[in-house]
């Protein structure tokens, strides 16, 4: 490096994060995308930090944009009518009127699924037609192939992932193996691509049945050709619908699924998901170059659903089982009881320095109450036998998991009720205290809005 060069450098902060100023809850979204059109939310812990419900609340964006993942992905949304209805294959944000729905080239799709959710959405009042755009490179989720070895391969393995059984891991195993079906492939005039992709797959893999199989395939592009034909579905053939929006200042609102801590290469390995669910992984996913605004979702307790370790997991069973009925803690796809324990700031640095995050939205604030004196912050991990500090990475082995202790902070007073409070000012003084010194632990400088409530209103710009 030349002496000029390492003066230039002088000063320069790696990830430096510049916070809108004077954001309030009235400018908020036209502030977000003043900054550029192409805004990504993302989970900051392990996924269910509430996503869904921070895409929905925006109103005024071209596109709502799912890249990587499918759906093991769960998301409750509330319609216009009240119900709430869970959706796996298509965003929250799906129900933002005049908002097109672009799946991309990462996604993974199953048809009937989708057709499933459409039809819910349209029940309860959503026009759907000319709404929802699919990159033809998106690869499609089969039950007879990819669902099937999702369970064929858990149920081989002592120790299970606790996978969503969606057949997300074997749809990017195929794709890497270059004989996974995807839309264009599927559409294709000559079938004789995607029948030799089949048969490889019955080949290579014991427990699939080609019959079974190539039947459901016929029926699933029946479907398919039905809701193209009928202006449901339209197939972007050469994956760059989006991009091209994105060049023309059209908003563009990324819904990314799961989490940076569960992306394949984010965390605990094997316990992740099988594609990269960190905003990095969100623009190949996309075709996009750029992401101009970066959103996380933190939840105000970790919670975290299959295999795996959680270091500030709550001790106590009963008081987790309590809290978990209280907060509603079970999975939206699965159903499967959450584990639940406090938050956790050795993973949350390590996401906020892999992932530059502009904007963190800290969910179910509100809920903090139920931990009443006994609201702590993980702050760093602490290996018993050699004294090793885990401060800004995790521990890399089972073994090293099962020797660390959580050094905690002092415990808050968080027992008073704030429920649907939205403003700053109106937060009880140890509220305040709780979360300056959360974020301070985080090394957060951007902005952050607290989550109070159920209802979409109740949240505030805390700063
Ligand atoms: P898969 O993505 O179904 O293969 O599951 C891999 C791991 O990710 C398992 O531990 C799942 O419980 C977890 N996982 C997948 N999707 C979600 C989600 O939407 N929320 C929380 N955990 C998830």
């Amino acid at each position: 490096m030349t002496e000029l060069m390492r003066q230039s450098n002088e000063g320069f902060k790696y990830n430096q994060i510049q916070a809108i100023q004077n954001l309030t809850k009235e400018n908020l979204e036209d502030e977000i995308f003043k900054r550029g059109p192409v805004v990504a939310i993302f989970g900051g812990q392990l996924g269910d930090e509430g996503k869904g419900k921070v895409t929905s609340q925006f109103k005024n964006v071209d596109y709502v944009a799912v890249g990587p993942g499918g759906g093991n992905a769960g998301h409750t949304v509330v319609c216009t009518n009240g119900k709430s209805i869970a959706l796996h294959e298509l965003p929250g944000g799906a129900i933002i009127e005049n908002a097109k729905v672009y799946m991309g080239q990462g996604r993974s799709v199953n048809i009937s699924g989708l057709y499933k959710e459409i039809r819910e959405l349209e029940e309860n009042g959503y026009n759907m037609k000319n709404k929802i755009i699919i990159a033809g490179n998106a690869q499609i989720i089969f039950d007879n192939l990819q669902k099937k070895l999702d369970r064929i391969i858990e149920g081989l393995k002592s120790k299970k992932v606790g996978t969503t059984a969606k057949g997300i891991g074997p749809t990017a195993a195929l794709k890497a193996l270059r004989t996974g079906p995807n839309f264009n492939i599927l559409l294709n005039d000559n079938p004789d691509q995607l029948n030799e992709f089949m048969k490889v797959n019955c080949n290579l893999f014991n427990g699939l049945n080609i019959d079974e199989l190539m039947k459901e395939i016929q029926e699933e592009k029946e479907l398919l050709q039905n809701l193209i034909d009928e202006g449901y579905i339209q197939i972007d053939s050469t994956n760059m619908i989006l991009n091209q929006a994105a060049h023309e200042n059209k908003r563009i609102l990324i819904e990314l699924s799961q989490s940076a801590m569960l992306a394949a290469d984010g965390g605990m390995y094997p316990y992740n998901t099988s594609n990269d669910t960190s905003v990095n992984g969100a623009m190949s996913a996309l075709n996009l170059p750029e992401v101009n605004t970066r959103i996380a979702v933190f939840k105000s307790i970790k919670s975290k659903v299959g295999g795996g370790f959680f270091p500030t997991k709550f001790e106590d069973e009963e008081f987790a089982e309590n809290y978990r009925k209280k907060s509603g803690e079970y999975g939206a796809t699965t159903k499967r009881p959450r584990d639940v324990g406090h938050i956790d700031t050795v993973e949350g640095r390590k996401v906020l320095k892999t992932n530059r995050t502009d904007i963190i939205v800290f969910t179910k604030t509100d809920l903090l109450k139920e931990l009443g004196t006994n609201a702590k912050i993980g702050e760093k991990y602490i290996d018993q036998r050699d004294g090793k500090e885990y401060i800004n990475e995790i521990p890399a082995t089972k073994e090293q998991y099962e020797n660390i202790q959580v050094e905690y902070s002092s415990a808050f007073d968080l027992s008073k009720d704030i429920i649907g409070i939205q403003n700053p000012e109106d937060l009880p003084e140890e509220y305040t205290k709780y979360i300056d010194y959360l974020f301070d632990k985080l090394e957060f400088d951007g902005n952050v809005l607290l989550g109070t409530g159920p209802c979409p209103q109740e949240f505030m710009v805390y700063k």
